[in-house]
């Protein structure tokens, strides 16, 4: 398994710059799907970053790469080789959780990597047994260690990301400031209510994050007016502007928090991953440390 230029100190320095806002506890982890059948509308993005500023504030954070396009592994800088065991392995049984997670640079934010094998998985999941509990048996027996897993699906909400929302205590949904967007949610919000009604009855939206916002483009500002008026306190407080630092830190293998901590989308990362273990704690009673 190949790692970009490993720095802890990088990671560390984040730690200490934004201070210990999460206490790591004995708990089960906080499954979180980030899910949006819509392509291209941040959930990798969302999902490298929003874990990367969970686990700068002292949680432990693994990010669980379910798309076969394999963005949140390559974003993070890893590239698992031939034989390394991935994400599908864990889900079809043929390797541990601790056998498939590789560290990255940021401490304690660790990926369950995936690459393009992951696409077959879809076809063999279809005849394995308990198809759509695969990942929620996997991730109960084994993800003890972490406060939070992020579940970066797919942009179909076929098996994986049934699978991903069976095993989630709540969904992340990315929802980019554009036209259409809103009728793309509603879809998912039926899926959400069919999943929980036969699989999951713990399942919920967790949170609605908007992303890629102009505040220059009236539309962007349309769309969010109508998200919170849909969705109400479900909509994140947060808004992720379009920032170029974001969309140029995968190519060098890091969340953006470490490629320019200071840009408007690295500090937008960082006041959504308060607004999530804020929201968790109503949810669950967690105490907070600031
Ligand atoms: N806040 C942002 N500012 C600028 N570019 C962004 C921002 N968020 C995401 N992008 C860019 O938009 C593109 C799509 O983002 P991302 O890959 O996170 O979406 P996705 O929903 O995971 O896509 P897919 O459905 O293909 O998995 C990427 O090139 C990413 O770098
Ligand atoms: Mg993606």
């Amino acid at each position: 398994m190949l790692k970009s230029d490993a720095t802890p100190e990088n990671g560390s320095k984040i730690q200490k710059a934004w201070g210990r806002l999460s206490g790591s506890s004995d708990r089960p982890p906080r499954i979180l799907a980030v899910a949006n059948q819509k392509g291209g509308v941040g959930k990798t993005t969302t999902a490298i970053n929003l874990g990367t500023a969970l686990a700068a504030v002292g949680s432990r954070v693994l990010i669980l790469d379910l798309d076969p396009q394999a963005n949140a592994t390559t974003g993070l800088g890893i590239v698992p080789g031939p034989h390394d065991p991935i994400a599908y392995d864990l889900i079809i049984g043929d390797a541990t959780l601790a056998e498939v997670v590789v560290e990255t640079e940021v401490p304690d934010l660790h990926v369950a990597p995936t690459s393009m094998h992951l696409s077959g998985a879809e076809i063999e999941l279809v005849r394995a047994p308990r198809r759509e509990y695969r990942l929620a048996d996997a991730l109960r027996e084994q993800a003890g260690g972490y406060d939070y897993v992020l579940v970066d699906c797919p942009p179909a909400l076929g098996l994986l990301t049934l699978n991903a929302l069976v095993a989630a205590d709540g969904v992340l949904v990315p929802l980019q400031c554009e036209y259409y967007a809103l009728e793309g949610i509603s879809h998912l919000v039926r899926t959400v209510k069919r999943v929980k009604s036969s699989f999951n009855k713990n399942l919920d939206i967790q949170g609605i994050v908007l992303t890629m916002h102009d505040k220059r483009n009236r539309l962007c500002g349309m769309v969010a007016e109508d998200a919170r008026k849909c969705f109400g306190s479900k909509v994140y407080e947060t808004i992720i502007p379009r920032n170029v630092r974001v969309s140029e830190a995968p190519s060098h293998g890091k969340p953006v928090l470490l490629y320019d901590l200071r840009c408007a989308g690295a500090m937008a990362y960082a006041r959504l991953a308060r607004e999530v273990i804020l929201r968790e704690s109503e949810i669950i009673g967690m105490s907070i440390h600031q």
